[in-house]
């Protein structure tokens, strides 16, 4: 599969199966396309830990309850928990430094002199503002982003997932105080149809998208759409036909909820 054609795949794919594990293998290929999404100052702050339900204890699988689609997290066989590690911002003088020494940001000559006099008191005085919800969670969802590419590349479905009580979680997992639980990933290989149905409803492309002007909508051009079309990053919309069918015979398969069988 093309790139264009997995990122139009991507859809949240609530319906996983259960008794199929997931190659560990496939997880950490995750998990090296996150590690190297953009920070802002490169400060690593992103951060996982995947439960693997077949070995945790069941407070710890208690502990995941979804409050939308709950279901999930009982049929995902791997749930990755992507927090930040607050305490990175601590390390971001020497982050910079590495930036500025691999030559990323390319200052030339004065590179050390640009470094010590702006970016480092810049960010030692921002930097606990910067431990709070913004940029980090960014970060965050880039990091997910690229994971979830590497997923769906390799035949995995997945889905994030909120929590009412992300204290309980944290507190299940032994997480220290420093570190705060941005979303939760299910991750396993689809038994619903990789198409998940088609693509779900978005707001209009115009509505969404200006250009100079906040009151000017960025041009859509009709034959960027039929190229995209044709390489199936655009993909017919929801619902299509069968889809309902089809989720109620996964639903009653695996006895959720919905299905008329509880
Ligand atoms: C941060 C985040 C949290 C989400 N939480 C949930 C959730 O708790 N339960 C759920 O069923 N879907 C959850 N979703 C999935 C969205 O509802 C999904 O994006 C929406 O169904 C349509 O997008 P799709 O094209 O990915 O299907 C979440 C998505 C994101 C990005």
């Amino acid at each position: 599969m093309e790139l264009r054609e997995i990122i139009g795949n991507r859809r949240s794919t609530r319906y996983l199966d259960p008794d199929r594990p997931v190659e560990i293998e496939k997880i950490q290929r995750m998990l090296e396309a996150a590690r190297i999404a953009s920070h802002f100052g490169n400060n690593n702050s992103v951060q996982a830990l995947v439960v693997h339900r077949e070995t945790a204890t069941n407070e710890q699988v208690a502990s995941l309850h979804s409050p939308v689609g709950g279901f999930q997290m009982e049929l995902a066989p791997v749930v990755i928990l992507w927090y930040i590690e607050c305490d990175a911002m601590d390390e971001a003088s020497a982050r910079l430094r590495e930036l500025v020494d691999c030559g990323a940001l390319g200052y030339g000559p004065n590179k050390n002199k640009e470094l010590e006099e702006t970016l480092v008191p810049l960010f030692d005085r921002i930097g606990e503002a910067l431990k709070g919800p913004g940029m980090p969670d960014m970060d965050c969802g880039q990091a997910v982003a690229q994971a979830t590419l590497l997923a769906f590349e390799q035949g995995l479905g997945t889905c994030c997932q909120g929590s009412g009580d992300w204290a309980k979680v944290e507190a299940a997992f032994g997480f220290p105080e420093s570190c705060r639980i941005v979303v939760a990933q299910t991750v396993g290989y689809p038994v619903e149809n990789p198409d998940c149905g088609g693509q779900r409803p978005r707001l209009p492309f115009e509505q969404l998208f200006q250009l100079n002007s906040i009151d000017n909508p960025f041009p859509r051009s009709q034959e960027v759409m039929s190229e995209l079309s044709q390489e199936k990053l655009l993909q017919p919309a929801a619902p299509l036909p069968g889809r309902e069918e089809q989720i109620e015979g996964i639903r009653e398969k695996y006895k959720l909820p919905g299905s008329g069988m509880i």
